[in-house]
């Protein structure tokens, strides 16, 4: 019998809560799936920090061959994540990053260019003076960074834009209602909001709509998933007027853990295109995601197929063995 080398993947997730990591879990196990070689183990801090160290912690003394880690926040993560590349494990960084560069590689989409797409795309709609309010992610995550550094320069070099208030948020819906409804009661002439993503803009849309002012405030967010509630469908229904398309990357996270187990050279950097969605490509967009996603669950279908008759050739196979043999 001929042993191929198995390979542990040891995945260290923020949270499976909101439908955003589902999906980039999901993309992972369908794309692990297609390597009978790898073994791919998530485990789920729940959006705490003392979890996500406690997860990457068990990840180190259970041997993975690879650690693939989405931090929370950079500054706390950073140092198991040295302990792990230092003790040498490869590391693979997702989405949001560590501080300094011990690792092996990163992973994820441009989180400056998501913001300068919000800004161009404002930008892009009139040349008359307009207030704005910027709605941020998690502080201390790369992304709530990024984003509102790309957008305020943009805004910063854009003569007729202003951003008038910026609110924190924690990157989920109920993190920001409270504060927006004060800064709504207290700044009148508010005429967009870039909000750090399409949960917490789904959250803003409500307020807006609580306090009456959905003719005058359009907002515009950022992930742009598909399904229900997901960003495209939020655009279709004129809730965002934008969002910006923020890709999980967890196919290629795993393609690229496999060429980094199997000693390939691979680039430090791995950038991920963003690019904004509006009423004039949502549908297409829905449409395309949509045929993208039954051919995997087709693909995925063959593949049980294919197991399920491999099982039976050989049973088959021993049970003709055994036959012979009398
Ligand atoms: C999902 C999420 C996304 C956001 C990303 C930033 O957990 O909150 O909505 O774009 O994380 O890391």
């Amino acid at each position: 019998t001929s042993e191929t080398e198995k390979y542990t993947i040891g995945f260290s997730q923020t949270g499976i809560s909101d439908e955003w990591r589902k999906s980039m879990n999901q993309a992972m196990e369908i794309q692990a799936g297609f390597y009978p070689e790898l073994e791919l183990k998530i485990l789920d801090s729940e959006d705490d920090i003392d979890n996500q160290l406690k997860d990457i912690e068990q990840l180190i003394s259970e041997k993975i061959d690879i650690l693939i880690v989405s931090p929370i926040k950079s500054k706390p993560i950073t140092p198991i994540v040295e302990k792990a590349f230092k003790s040498g494990i490869p590391v693979l960084v997702v989405d949001r990053k560590t501080e300094g560069d011990n690792y092996t590689a990163f992973l994820g989409g441009d989180n400056y260019e998501v913001g300068t797409n919000a800004a161009n795309y404002l930008a892009s709609l009139t040349n008359e003076n307009k207030r704005v309010i910027e709605i941020k992610g998690l502080a201390g995550s790369s992304p709530a960074l990024e984003r509102s550094l790309g957008f305020n320069d943009i805004i910063n070099a854009t003569k007729n834009l202003e951003v008038v208030k910026a609110i924190e948020g924690n990157w989920e819906s109920y993190s920001i209602k409270d504060s927006l409804r004060d800064v709504l009661e207290s700044i009148k002439d508010i005429d967009y909001i870039f909000v750090h993503n399409d949960r917490m803009a789904l959250g803003a849309w409500e307020v807006v709509r609580e306090k009456k002012l959905q003719d005058h405030i359009r907002i515009i967010g950022v992930d742009g998933l598909n399904g229900p509630n997901g960003g495209i469908q939020l655009v279709k229904e004129g809730k965002l007027l934008a969002t910006i398309l923020y890709p999980t990357g967890g196919d290629e996270a795993i393609q690229l853990a496999l060429k980094i187990l199997n000693g390939e050279r691979v680039a430090k950097n791995n950038i991920l295109s963003t690019t904004v969605i509006d009423s004039r490509n949502a549908d297409i967009m829905n449409k395309q995601f949509d045929k993208i996603y039954q051919q995997q669950q087709d693909i995925d279908y063959q593949r049980i197929k294919i197991g399920k008759q491999e099982k039976r050739y050989t049973t088959q196979k021993q049970t003709l063995q055994l036959l012979l043999a009398l």
